[in-house]
């Protein structure tokens, strides 16, 4: 599936592949042709159901004309207004935005002064911990700032304490026009951030039905960031188009997406539980969190959808290229086998920068001077891929000829159409995550809330053991 034009990602599976590693490991052809059958029925049943239910993302790249028309209006307004762009919101409501900005933003975007900028400075707020909301409140200006509050529930207690915290905030520092400095993203019809969003006249995008947290980076949760900060949203789409235009086939061989839908299944049968992502980039860096969380929620249930036990899942980790050489690559080499390891692989970076050549008097110094960090980043993943090879673990590449939006929408479609296709061939339900339900439901119960179900949740948890003195020392 190697693609000759240049901007279109690449899939590497060599360096899994039994006759690239040595015999006892790897996996074989026959092995995933012998997926012949179940992968054209994943395929066939995610391409049926297109749009439909759970499969609303599907069509993301396809049904958004207007809505991207009314979110680069917004953008713009907000880039004229505002300084500061706060985005609250945790899980699928986030992490899309964190990477989507660290890929295709400068790397020290919020340093850059205002005239370098594409937008206002950018925060990304998915987590509650005190310190870290009196710190941002430390470095913005209230009367300068627009808030993004995303929750597709909105019941989420983190993000709807989040919201609680800026409104009063907003009340007391800008007074009765608070509600301009806040847009509002989440579900049509339920929830309370809708309530709320109608009831102060706030500016509101919706969660289209169908599309889930994590499966949401490419609908008004991920593009109102994007756009804000100046990213082409309509090339981000682009890409997710010309990726699903790719996995049209039922052939394992002609359907990237599939093609490791069956490896990534095979593996998981192999007892190849950990799932490592690498960027060889600064800019992929955050990729490696959004694919940690869509592989994590999706593929890690615990009955089929006819109910049966199966308690499956890869763990996903991520590490950085080269950062992690020097911490974890010991482990990955020498460790169980147990693990695969996806390197992400840049084509060409945005920079070029030389190592000069001007010290003659060490010959580590001499060697290197008059290369570039180019050069010794590439020379380090090839190293890095060798050295795996090597003592027989497996990895693979997806090779991005450039980061760019284009890219990005291919990678992120990409890995949203394997992971469908995963829950296919796994017969679970990859779109629920009701581990991630029951522990925000004990969350509320232990805040005292008086509901049912909070009160049902509290009695079963007063039930459970209180730990003993003696394991505790
Ligand atoms: O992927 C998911 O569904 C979750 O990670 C949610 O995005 C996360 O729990 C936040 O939920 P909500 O957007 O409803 O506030």
């Amino acid at each position: 599936m190697l693609r000759t034009d240049n901007h279109s990602i690449v899939l590497d599976v060599n360096h899994l592949m039994a006759d690239q590693l040595g015999h006892n490991y790897g996996i074989s052809p026959e092995e995933i042709d012998a997926y012949r059958q179940p992968a054209a029925m994943a395929q066939m049943a995610i391409q049926k159901n297109r749009g439909k239910g759970f499969l609303g993302w599907t069509e993301l790249p396809y049904n958004q004309d207007e809505i991207v028309e009314e979110i680069l209006v917004t953008a713009a307004t907000i880039r004229e207004r505002f300084d500061y762009f706060v985005v609250l919101g945790i899980g699928g409501s986030a992490l899309g935005s964190i990477a989507v900005h660290q890929a295709l933003n400068h790397l020290h975007y919020n340093q850059l002064p205002k005239e370098k900028r594409n937008g206002p400075k950018l925060f990304v707020e998915d987590n509650i911990d005190p310190e870290r909301m009196a710190a941002l409140l430390d470095v913005i200006e209230p009367k300068k700032t627009c808030f993004n509050v995303i929750s597709k529930s909105g019941e989420t207690a983190e993000t709807m304490s989040q919201y609680l915290i800026i409104e009063d905030l907003l009340k007391k520092t800008v007074g009765s026009r608070w509600h301009e400095h806040i847009v509002a993203t989440t579900d049509r019809e339920t929830g309370n951030l809708i309530r709320l969003g109608l009831e102060h006249s706030l500016k509101l995008f919706y969660i289209p039905a169908g599309v889930g947290g994590r499966f949401s980076g490419l609908c008004p949760v991920g593009l109102l960031p994007a756009a804000v900060c100046g990213i082409d949203i309509q090339q981000l789409l682009a890409g997710a188009r010309a990726m699903d235009e790719r996995c049209q086939s039922q052939q394992i061989w002609e359907n990237p997406a599939l093609l490791q839908a069956v490896i990534q299944h095979i593996l998981m049968d192999n007892g190849i539980n950990i799932h490592v992502m690498m960027p060889y980039a600064d800019s992929l860096k955050y990729m490696a969190d959004w694919f940690c969380q869509l592989w994590a929620e999706s593929l890690g249930k615990n009955v089929t959808r006819k109910g049966m036990a199966i308690n499956v899942g890869q763990t996903p980790m991520k590490a950085l290229g080269v950062t992690d050489q020097h911490s974890q690559l010991q482990l990955y080499t020498e460790g169980p086998y147990d693990k695969v390891v996806t390197f992400l692989h840049v084509g060409q970076f945005r920079n070029e920068t030389p190592i000069p050549s001007e010290n003659k008097e060490y010959p580590v110094l001499e060697f290197l001077g008059g290369k570039s960090l180019n050069q010794l980043i590439e020379a380090e993943y090839l190293g890095t891929q060798y050295a795996l090879l090597r003592s027989g673990r497996m990895s693979q590449t997806i090779h991005l000829p450039v980061v760019n939006a284009h890219t990005v929408g291919q990678f992120m479609y990409f890995f949203e159409k394997v992971t469908a296709y995963v829950g296919e061939l796994l017969d679970i339900n990859a779109f629920n995550q009701p581990g991630v339900e029951e522990s925000k439901i004990a969350s509320y119960a232990v805040l005292g809330n008086t509901e049912e179900k909070y009160q049902k949740k509290q009695e079963e948890m007063l039930a459970a053991p209180k730990g003993k003195k003696q394991y505790r020392i």
